[in-house]
């Protein structure tokens, strides 16, 4: 089986190439390289023995669509292509609702004209908005604080009214947690450009030089130690996600949505020690005021992926933030440029 992979050349998406290339599935990438190198591909094959088929180009872009799929026999699309930076979102909405929601539409509709029925769309917690209790389960309500998490949502309910038309596709919208960490191997990773907004790739940039110090953002919220809680999920887990959600669409046709985290929540503070534990450097930070539209608590209830999909994450904290040193440190400026 075929499966067009958007976004395949990003953090989540290469690594989700890797794992499946590895359980014996052929994807096909597609991306525009907007926020990733071509070298990552180069890595995939050197981990997998397999350099995927990529096309370089844009969601947007429909008869490069219709071209991909004349060309190859696709039977899933795995739709990780958009763009994730929450405060570039609230200065330039007009960019994130093109790329995030007409992009979604544009590869909806060369889906439905190349007979292509099934999809898993990239999702997240923000989606959640801020929950009124913890752990949080896919029933809760949902709300946007900002443009980035409105596009997902958007996109969310765009899907189920096609969902509604098209009861013949499969829909699978999995809502990420905090994906972090990286292929054991040290090849893959994350590699933000610019200065990183997410805590795991700032802790690593000051790990291994590149920052000064972290900026822990507020330690006055009600938690553990004052500072944020997350769902930290291993991006290795989070892949596995998308092949056991690929397994399960074999199955039954319809729209089903699903949290992708570990169901344990850390905070600021304790993800700081454990990545000094991990690195054996010594990671300085300063507390900062509180960032705006940050809320306290977000963990995820994973209870229904793991019924549903026999899915759960199986690395721990030390994982995370041992892979993620192993990639920092043998990269620390990230990929190379071709
Ligand atoms: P990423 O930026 O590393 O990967 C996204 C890839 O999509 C990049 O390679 C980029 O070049 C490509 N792309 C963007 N717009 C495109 C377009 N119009 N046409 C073709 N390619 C395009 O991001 P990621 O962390 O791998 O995230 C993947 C998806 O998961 C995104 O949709 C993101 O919103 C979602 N998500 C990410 C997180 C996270 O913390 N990383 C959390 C929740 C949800
Ligand atoms: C952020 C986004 C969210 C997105 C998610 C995954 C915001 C407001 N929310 O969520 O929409 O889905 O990333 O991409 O940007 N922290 C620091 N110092 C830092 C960075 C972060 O203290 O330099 C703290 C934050 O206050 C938070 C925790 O670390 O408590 C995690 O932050 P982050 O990695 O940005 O993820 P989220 O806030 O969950």
């Amino acid at each position: 089986m075929k499966v067009l992979v958007t976004g395949g050349v990003g953090y989540i998406g290469s690594h989700t190439c890797v794992q499946m290339i590895e359980a014996g599935m052929t994807p096909v990438i597609l991306d525009n390289l907007y926020n990733s190198k071509e070298t990552v591909l180069d890595r995939v094959e050197k981990l997998t023995g397999v350099r995927p088929v990529f096309y370089k180009g844009d969601i947007r872009d429909r008869a490069f669509l219709d071209q991909v799929f004349a060309e190859q026999d696709i039977g899933s699309v795995i739709h990780f292509a958009g763009l994730k930076a929450v405060g570039e979102s609230v200065e330039q909405p007009l960019k994130y609702y093109d790329n995030n929601v007409n992009g979604t539409l544009v590869l909806v509709e060369a889906m439905l004209a190349a007979d292509v029925n099934s999809l898993i769309f990239s999702s997240s917690a923000t989606v959640y908005g801020d929950p009124a209790s913890v752990p949080i389960r896919e029933d809760f309500p949902t709300s946007a604080t900002n443009p980035y998490g409105r596009s997902k949502l958007m996109v969310e309910e765009i899907l189920t009214d096609i969902h509604k038309a098209h009861p013949e596709m499969s829909i699978t919208i999995l809502r990420y947690f905090n994906p972090v960490g990286s292929h054991k191997s040290g090849e893959l990773g994350e590699d933000p450009q610019g200065i990183p907004n997410n805590l795991m790739p700032f802790i690593s940039q000051v790990a291994v030089g590149r920052r000064e110090y972290l900026s822990v953002f507020g330690n006055d919220y009600p938690t553990v130690d004052g500072t944020g809680v997350r769902d930290y999920i291993h991006v290795v887990d989070l892949a596995n996600g998308h092949l056991a959600a690929l397994n399960h669409r074999g199955k039954t046709a319809g729209l089903h949505i699903y949290n992708l985290g570990t169901g344990n929540g850390y905070s600021v503070l304790q993800m700081v020690k454990a990545f000094s534990k991990a690195s054996g450097v010594n990671i300085e930070y300063k507390i900062a005021p509180r960032r705006p539209g940050d809320i306290a608590e977000c963990w995820a209830d994973p209870a229904k992926a793991k019924s549903e999909l026999q899915w759960q994450a199986s690395h721990t904290l030390d994982d995370m933030t041992a892979d993620t040193w192993r990639w920092q440190s043998q990269n620390p400026t990230g990929y190379p440029s071709k």
